[in-house]
């Protein structure tokens, strides 16, 4: 049985929540990603109490109005969910406050957020215009109505967040349906989220009552492991309690329409979210186009899509997706590359890029540069699988900020595949 960490998106914002909440609330199975520890440390620093440990994380809430003003810039690190999901909590504070990150994040745009919640009354400098570090200046906020100019969960959420804190309601729009954890997230917490198609509204002011909840497994680091199942001769792969929330499995969806063998079991309602368990068995894969609408619904699990290009009939050709750019590192640029070293043929795009089929050629060993980026060195590494050779993966360990286990459950399900 393989152990899948924590749904990191669901776990960010139980923290949140849990930290807005009047009372003690109690996560289980709380992501061991180091952003997520980042979402924590944040919060220690406006003065909560948080006792985390292996079982569950316990957040002393104070309510919507218990946080501090902190006394040194607080740090989301590598976490663009934690800045910009926490710019909304800060905008809506009677304090002034500094949100900051590693190098990766302080190149990552941030005008998406600060653009609206200057909106809604708060006074936001930022680095260059669009850079963090955010010194947020809180205060007295109004409702807005606001459409959603890219499709962008953090974004839907940090405006949903700041609106907890507005006079009035507040409503977001978005034409491509995102991850919608947020919303379901705050009905846990006992919010109004009132939601038609393509609307969501927040009422302001809510009390927030504390909670005991567990988090799915979680789905986006699930796929580097099916995609090694399905690079893998014979392989086959049982996971538990998955999140299978239908903003997030569409590429489950996407892998079987290539001709994945994976099935589901026990799909049931927890808190909210949907979870159930996945088995998956090694097949031959036909390959594929993702564009348009696919994109913001398969976003984390490009990279572990191209990386399966070398391994399909036909390749895998992604367009639409500039918005890999911006994010941990350019995911396109380091994709290309990584993937190139490995042997494989790939055309890059300014949106997307083309990995060509197995009549290309057999994958070889390499040392490849996932340029940071934890969701890059494990596409890599899994490509590496399936390549001849020993391959080596630079500064491996980046994939502590999703998936600390990664390599040693890469290790143990290939154990017991060999025995
Ligand atoms: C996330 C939303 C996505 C995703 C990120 C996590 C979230 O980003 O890429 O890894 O937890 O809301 P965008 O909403 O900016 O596309």
């Amino acid at each position: 049985m393989v152990e899948l960490p924590g749904d990191k998106s669901i776990s960010h914002r139980y923290a949140i929540l849990a930290a807005l909440a009047e009372g003690t609330s109690e996560i289980r199975n709380y992501s061991p990603a180091a952003d997520c520890a980042s979402t924590l440390e944040c919060f220690r620093r406006l003065g909560l109490e948080i006792d985390a440990n292996r079982e569950r994380v316990r957040i002393m809430g104070k309510g919507l109005d218990g946080l501090k003003a902190p006394r040194r810039t607080i740090d989301a690190e590598n976490s663009g969910s934690t800045i910009r999901m926490l710019s909304g909590v800060l905008a809506g504070q009677a304090f002034t406050s500094t949100i900051t990150g590693d190098r990766s994040l302080r190149r990552r745009p941030m005008r998406r957020v600060t653009d609206p919640l200057r909106q809604m009354g708060a006074d936001i400098r930022a680095e260059d215009g669009d850079r963090a570090p955010l010194e947020i200046h809180g205060g007295k906020l109004h409702a807005i109505d606001y459409t959603l100019p890219l499709p962008s969960a953090q974004v839907k959420s940090a405006i949903l967040l700041a609106g907890l804190y507005a006079e009035g309601v507040t409503t977001v729009r978005e034409s491509v349906r995102t991850r919608d954890h947020t919303e379901l997230a705050l009905r846990e917490f006992g919010a109004s989220v009132p939601v038609a198609p393509g609307e969501i509204r927040i009422h302001p002011r809510p009390k927030l009552q504390p909670r005991q909840l567990i988090v799915p497994g979680d789905l986006s680091s699930a796929v580097f492991l099916i995609g090694a199942a399905l690079i893998l001769p014979e392989s086959s792969l049982m996971l538990h309690n998955v999140g299978l929330n239908p903003t997030r499995a569409r590429v489950l969806d996407f892998l079987i329409s290539m001709g994945a063998s994976i099935n589901l079991a026990s799909v049931q309602l927890r808190d909210g979210e949907l979870i159930g368990d996945v088995s998956v068995r090694y097949a031959q894969l036909a390959g594929g186009s993702i564009s348009g609408t696919q994109v913001a619904e398969m976003i984390d699990e490009l990279p572990m899509l191209a990386a399966l290009g070398p391994f399909t009939e036909n390749g895998i050709e992604i367009h639409d997706a500039k918005e890999l750019r911006v994010k941990e590192s350019d995911r396109i640029a380091a994709l290309a590359a990584g993937l190139r070293e490995l042997g494989a043929r790939v055309e890059e795009f300014p949106d997307g890029l083309r990995v060509e089929g197995r009549a290309a050629g057999k994958l070889h060993d390499a040392k490849v540069n996932p340029e940071g980026d934890h969701r890059i060195a494990m596409a890599l590494a899994v490509a590496a699988l399936g390549a001849e050779g020993d391959t080596v993966v630079r500064d491996a360990e980046c994939v502590g900020v999703s998936f600390p286990q990664f390599f040693d459950v890469l290790a143990k399900l290939r154990g017991i595949a060999k025995s």
